[in-house]
């Protein structure tokens, strides 16, 4: 009976584990998924690059001639093609690290670049313009850019280009529609990037008070790039040669670009009998790990000391600003405690980064609307957008520290004879001052680390030095992890700073100190 019972039930139970499975198989088949997996293509793009990619206008999808090649290629070959928007300084170490199986970005075929990943046949032929503010007549050619300011886009053949120009100063920006910006707010003498993309902004997307001289001053060839040795190669050039024959590609550059397109080259000519590029990068011997060592040594103490000052110009500001609000916050005045609630929520709740676009890119744009030529420097704007942020949050610090006083103290000092400035000075605030240490030692630590935030107004920090070095050497990981070691080296640095202050202010441990030094002595 009890054996029969049994039978009856396992029965049941396999079944229900057989279809169970096959269901489990069937929906996540890790062969199936390997299938799939084999025929698409994750394709990496930068797409603030207008008119090769960019956002559609919902900012559903990526749009522009690039994106419209690539699934062009994809249908003829049967490949299922993904894009990603990754920094353009990004791309390679994606290939690099398997992260992505191609990138079309018009990205220019550089003898460099080979080296580290495959290119595609050349699909498109471009070169760089110099742009320059409109009622600029001095600069005409790249000799004119000598000892001048110059924004480009980081990692790119602009900014390689910029790079080779004697005594220029240039500015690097994730975007080059930021580089542009840049310009138009009058802080760079001109930007160096690719032609078609900044006649795009200036005609189409009518960008103001921008010209550009210098056009097609580099002769350049885009390629899709795939990782080293990809066997994927063949399969993207057969699709290429394949639009480029039936019209498709005619079509989708009739699309983008008036008029006919060039013919392109089967090999791009920066490849052909190259041993070395001129680029600057070539100097620097990628895989070469002693020169990537090198390089670490001479930028990121550099940065770092940026970082440094950056931190302790904000900390000095905030410490005040966060006194002054604090002070308010606690005050009897009704309306200015709104006011100053509203600043610290303001600033507590947006992320750094927008204030600091709004300081830096949004603010002098409203100023040159309404007529007036204003615009802030990349140090006070980064030193007043950490300063504002890091005020709200040590007021609140502060504030807190404060309150935390036990309010019979006030009524002593009171009785004392004690005015409330002075009750504030002498008494509440240096008790204050020790409760407020560990938090602030926090607040300080945070803000070594959000510095790199400024890396995208173009300030060479610690982290912009990194991103710099890998965008000529293509050695993400290990550059940045020497990046990481030197904030963790200053992060742990301020933190034996503050425990070292905190033993100092504490009339405990000093006293204890005191009676055990005189022991000691007697
Ligand atoms: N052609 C230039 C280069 O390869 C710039 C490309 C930038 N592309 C982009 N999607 N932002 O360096």
């Amino acid at each position: 009976m009890i054996k029969q019972g049994r039978s009856n039930l396992t029965k049941p139970i396999i079944l229900g584990i057989v279809a169970f499975l096959t269901i489990i198989f069937t929906t996540f088949n890790p062969f199936s998924v390997a299938q799939s997996q084999s025929m698409s293509l994750r394709v990496g793009t930068e797409p603030t690059f207008p008119p090769f990619e960019m956002p559609s206008e919902d900012g559903s999808s990526l749009i522009g001639f690039d994106i419209d090649l690539m699934k062009a290629i994809g249908q003829e070959v049967g490949l299922d093609v993904q894009f990603e928007s990754i920094p353009f300084d990004g791309l390679i170490p994606a290939l690099q690290s398997g992260t992505l199986d191609a990138v079309v970005s018009g990205m220019t075929i550089t003898a460099d670049r080979a080296q580290s990943i495959t290119f595609s046949s050349p699909y498109f032929k471009a070169g760089l313009a110099i742009a320059v503010q409109e009622n600029n007549d001095e600069i005409k050619s790249f000799d004119d850019l000598q000892g001048r300011k110059i924004a480009v886009q980081i990692g790119t053949t602009g900014a390689m280009e910029a790079d080779k120009i004697p005594n220029a100063q240039v500015i690097s920006f994730d975007s080059a529609v930021l580089a542009l910006q840049e310009l138009i707010n009058g802080k760079v003498d001109a930007v160096v990037n690719d032609a078609p993309v900044t006649l795009f902004a200036v005609k189409d997307a009518q960008l103001r008070g921008v010209k550009v001289v210098g056009e097609l001053v580099t002769e350049e060839f885009y390629g899709i790039g795939l990782p080293l040795n990809s066997e994927k190669v063949m399969l993207v050039n057969f699709g290429l040669y394949e639009i480029l024959r039936n019209g498709t590609y005619n079509q989708i550059y009739e699309k983008w670009f008036a008029g006919e397109p060039y013919t392109l080259p089967i090999i791009a000519p920066s490849l052909i009998g190259t041993g070395s590029s001129d680029f600057i990068s070539t100097a620097l011997n990628r895989g070469d790990r002693q020169s990537v060592f090198m390089l670490l040594l001479q930028r990121l103490p550099q940065g770092a000391i940026v970082t440094l000052i950056l931190t302790a110009c904000s900390i000095f500001f905030g410490l005040i600003g966060g006194s002054l609000v604090a002070f308010g916050l606690i005050s009897h005045n009704a309306i200015l405690k709104n006011a100053l609630r509203v600043y610290v929520e303001f600033f507590r709740g947006t992320p750094m980064l927008v204030q600091l676009f709004i300081i830096y890119f949004g603010l002098p744009a409203v100023f040159q609307q309404i007529g007036l030529q204003w615009s802030l420097d990349r140090f006070p704007a980064a030193v007043i957008a950490l300063s504002l942020n890091v005020t709200a949050y040590l007021a609140e610090i502060i504030r807190g520290g404060i309150e935390s006083i036990d309010k019979g103290q006030w009524e002593a000092c009171e009785s004392l004879g004690m005015s409330r400035w002075e009750t504030m000075k002498e008494v509440i605030m240096p008790q204050a001052f020790r409760r407020i240490l560990p938090p602030l030692g926090n607040e300080f630590i945070t803000l070594i680390k959000d510095t790199s935030l400024v890396a995208v107004i173009g300030f060479a920090e610690l982290f912009r030095q990194g991103q710099l070095i890998v965008a000529s050497t293509f050695q993400a990981f290990e550059v940045y992890i020497a990046v990481a070691l030197v904030y963790l080296v200053l992060t742990t640095l301020s933190s034996f700073g503050f425990k070292w202050l905190e033993q100092k202010m504490n009339p405990i441990a000093q006293a204890k100190r005191k009676s055990a030094l005189q022991k000691a002595e007697a």
